[in-house]
């Protein structure tokens, strides 16, 4: 099942959900319908709101509130993103200008606020106390997972359970919330819940994980976003971290310098180390086994053309940017 056919399978949702965001992302301030526009009308992939909307229709929940709840999931995800830019200083964001450059940082940190609290709003009027706590929490989550990354900026040593405790903080929390909320809406017992929370854990860590690797591997045409970008901002992630630990000695001691100084001088031979140090390999495979564990989490589920959605998404998890 190709990705098209994913989306396709959801046609007449995404297409509400889209109606729904364009509708939810009203304000009387005209600055934030313009940036808020210029964010979310700028093609993101919208992953997080199809695993809600796949993981609904695979629970059969009501859809009316699973399509708020996608948009829902959309507005929190792209308000992280607004201050994350902030934050790590990004030029590019899906290809474009990022709002901190296009305006400025505050105006770009308030309409992230706009959009936070607006998903809340909108959350309110589902009137589910279950999803409040997933995203009130999932969000709460996201902010400490950013922090405790900013606290280990310029810092060689940081080992691999820091990444990986950063990277579900930041990025796979939410997904296992979209997960979560199909089987929540649907009234499903706890063990289904559970799974498919699991699910979307597992198919976060998974893609953060990529998307580490295409920060030293993409082109800037078909990523949207600035090669070396993690680098830049003093940001061991994976990669960085197991090729300082394999590579030789003289390539170790250029990375640790780079790190210390947030410093993409001497990218080239970087990448190179991290391809010859067997980085990529190893991330890779990492992604591997969490998109494995996606997928077995699936098994809770009766067949269906949206189980195998789910199961398909999880694998284009791994053929991201190839
Ligand atoms: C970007 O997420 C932030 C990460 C967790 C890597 P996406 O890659 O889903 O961003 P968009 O929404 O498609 O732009
Ligand atoms: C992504 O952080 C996670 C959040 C936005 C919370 P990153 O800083 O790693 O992602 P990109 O590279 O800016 O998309
Ligand atoms: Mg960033
Ligand atoms: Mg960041």
């Amino acid at each position: 099942m190709p990705f098209a056919q994913v989306t396709a399978l959801l046609q007449s949702e995404i297409k509400t959900m889209n109606e729904t965001i364009i509708r939810c992302l009203e304000s009387q301030v005209e600055v934030i319908n313009k940036i808020s526009h210029y964010l979310i009308e700028s093609g993101g992939k919208r992953v997080r709101p199809l695993v809600v909307l796949l993981s609904s229709r695979a629970c059969q929940a009501p859809m009316e509130n699973a399509i708020s709840m996608a948009a829902i999931i959309e507005f929190i995800h792209t308000a992280t993103l607004l201050h994350d830019d902030v934050v790590d200083d990004s030029k590019l964001r899906r290809g474009k200008l990022t709002a901190n450059r296009v305006w400025d940082n505050p105006t770009a940190i308030l309409v992230g606020d706009f959009l936070y609290s607006r998903a809340f709003q909108m959350m309110v009027a589902i009137n589910s106390m279950d999803c409040m706590r997933i995203l009130s929490d999932a969000t709460n989550t996201i902010a400490e997972g950013e922090v405790l990354q900013l606290t280990h900026r310029f810092e060689p040593d940081v080992d691999e359970a820091r990444y990986l405790k950063v990277i579900h903080f930041k990025t796979a929390k939410l997904f296992e919330a979209a997960g979560q909320l199909g089987p929540v809406l649907a009234k499903q017992p706890v063990a289904t819940e559970q799974a498919l929370a699991d699910y979307g854990r597992h198919l976060g860590m998974a893609f953060q994980l990529v998307d580490d690797i295409l920060d030293y591997k993409a082109t800037n045409e078909n990523w949207g976003k600035n090669i070396g970008a993690d680098l830049n901002e003093g940001k061991a992630t994976l990669p960085l971290i197991y090729a300082l630990k394999h590579a030789a000695p003289h390539q170790a001691k250029i990375i640790r310098e780079a790190i210390l100084a947030g410093s993409l001088d001497n990218i080239d031979t970087i990448q190179e180390a991290i391809v010859s140090s067997g980085a990529i390999a190893y991330c890779m495979e990492m992604a591997k086994q969490e998109v494995d564990k996606a997928k077995q989490c699936l098994q809770v589920l009766t067949p269906s053309p949206y189980k195998e959605a789910l199961n398909n998404l999880a694998s284009f998890a791994l053929q991201r940017g190839s």
